[in-house]
């Protein structure tokens, strides 16, 4: 299959790519070379493919997402944080023996260096805990300086299972920090993520009890968070990758552009909103108005997305977990009410259904956040944990395809050439 383009009455040929769920795409890697010079211009990248990948499948006008061939319906129900992550890492759910040997190689590299902690020490205590985090992870380098050895598997195994055992710990430093805490560094008789909950919550002076609920709800949103093909963090960690920097520098970057509330950040946005809607009288109308008015920079947070143009099954899920999370713990949360107004009314709004505006994933995770005792600013924080094994599967996969450095091109609009004026005739 082929497709032509016409540029200045020439006709051009390119190959035709399909994916295994029959999704076409023009290989336009000759076009600069066969028409001398022309590009392609996609502002916000909304129609480049920028790699083929095996991971993760999302079709957005259906509102499909599955990872390697998994549904997240099915994996959200049934599986383990820690087997979704072996699958999207390795390509296949790990075997009994297999998935214990992941999790005892991952107890065995979750200490972090005692001198981590001075670096740590240097942050005031009103530092954002995802620049905390993202520092950290960038730091972790200074001592795991060995670089990656893409064509050795234990090298690459092993950097792997480092940065899957010590995140978490540098997570819930960030958190204890914050909050006055001495630094720990969990129990390893439990399972990963109970082991996150106690790493975050337990008191110096008392025994910490893991709620099954809690985990439950928390494993969970961590699988639906795993992974979501090339979105803006994930492809900063594919493209710093691309320059062979090394792992943690990667998955660093990727923490930082997660951090926006236009991605990962919006949680944290939402509850906000939500409290802001509450403080202010709970009229959702005046915030409904002032989202849809051009004039002001005010936008629904937690509504709309990218890729889905449906619904975003994230979203569906998680929903109906807040809704049991809270009953289970019998929180009752004045914001829940005022998101699920929100919702109603945009969902029933022209403006939004015009636009294909939905509730995504971030609407409602916040409040299970916050019901399972996660001060709001951890909310992105808990996003880029679960996120981790999709970056990491994706810089993998990257890799190991020994794909080119990313540097895309421009089309320049600035001045032509002009000729250096004396500061004094300027
Ligand atoms: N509230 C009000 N209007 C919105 C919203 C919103 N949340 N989202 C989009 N729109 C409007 C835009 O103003 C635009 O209107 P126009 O066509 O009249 O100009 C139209 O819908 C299309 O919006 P774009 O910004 O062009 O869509 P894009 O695909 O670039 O952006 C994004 C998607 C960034 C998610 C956007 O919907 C948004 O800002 N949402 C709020 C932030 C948010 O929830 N982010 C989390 C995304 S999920 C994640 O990253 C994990």
């Amino acid at each position: 299959m082929k497709a032509k383009i016409e540029f200045d009455g020439k006709f051009y040929e390119f190959p035709v790519t399909k994916g295994s769920e029959d999704e076409y795409a023009i290989d336009i890697s000759s076009l600069r070379a066969q028409t001398d010079g022309l590009i392609t211009l996609d502002r916000g990248f909304k129609n480049t493919g920028s790699c083929e990948s095996a991971i993760t499948f999302l079709n957005g006008e259906e509102g499909v997402l599955r990872y390697r061939g998994y549904s997240i319906e099915d994996l959200a129900e049934n599986a383990s944080f820690l087997e979704v992550a072996y699958l999207l890492i390795f390509g296949e759910l790990p075997s009994k023996s297999e998935l214990d040997k992941f999790y005892e190689d991952i107890k065995a590299e979750s200490n972090v260096d005692e001198e981590m902690k001075k670096i740590l020490d240097g942050f005031p205590k009103s530092a954002h805990p995802m620049g905390v985090v993202s520092s950290l992870t960038n730091a972790l380098i200074a001592f795991n300086p060995s670089s990656v050895n893409v064509d050795s598997k234990e090298d690459m195994y092993k950097a792997i299972i480092k940065l899957l055992a010590k995140f978490p710990v540098l997570c819930a430093w960030a958190l204890r920090k914050r909050t006055g805490q001495p630094l720990d560094y969990g129990d390893d008789s439990l399972g990963y993520v109970e082991n996150v909950l106690k790493m975050m919550f337990k008191k110096a002076n008392q025994d910490y009890k893991v709620d099954p609920v809690i985990a439950s709800a928390l494993n969970k949103l961590l699988i639906l968070h795993a992974d979501h093909e090339q979105n803006c963090s994930t492809s900063t960690v594919r493209i710093v990758g691309s320059s062979h920097a090394g792992l943690f520098a990667s998955i660093s970057a990727g923490i930082s552009a997660l951090w926006g509330p236009l991605h990962g950040g919006a949680n944290q946005a939402v509850i906000e909103m939500l409290e802001g809607i509450k403080a202010d009288g709970g009229d959702t109308k005046k915030y409904m108005a002032k989202a849809k008015d051009k004039e002001d920079p005010f936008r629904l947070m937690g509504f709309g997305h990218r890729v889905y143009k449906n619904f975003d099954p994230r979203a569906r899920i998680i929903k109906q977990s807040a809704d049991d999370v809270l009953a289970n713990l019998g929180v009752e949360d004045p914001v829940l009410d005022i998101a699920k107004g929100l919702e109603k009314e945009a969902l029933e709004d022209d403006y939004f259904v015009k636009r294909k505006l939905y509730p995504n994933v971030d609407f409602y995770s916040g409040i299970i956040y916050r019901s399972l005792g996660i001060p709001t600013e951890m909310f992105t924080v808990m996003f880029a944990l679960g996120r981790l094994p999709g970056w990491i599967a994706q810089w993998r996969e990257m890799r190991l395809g020994k794909e080119p450095i990313g540097r895309p091109r421009q089309v320049y609009t600035g001045e032509k050439l002009r000729s250096y004026k004396d500061i004094e005739k300027r």
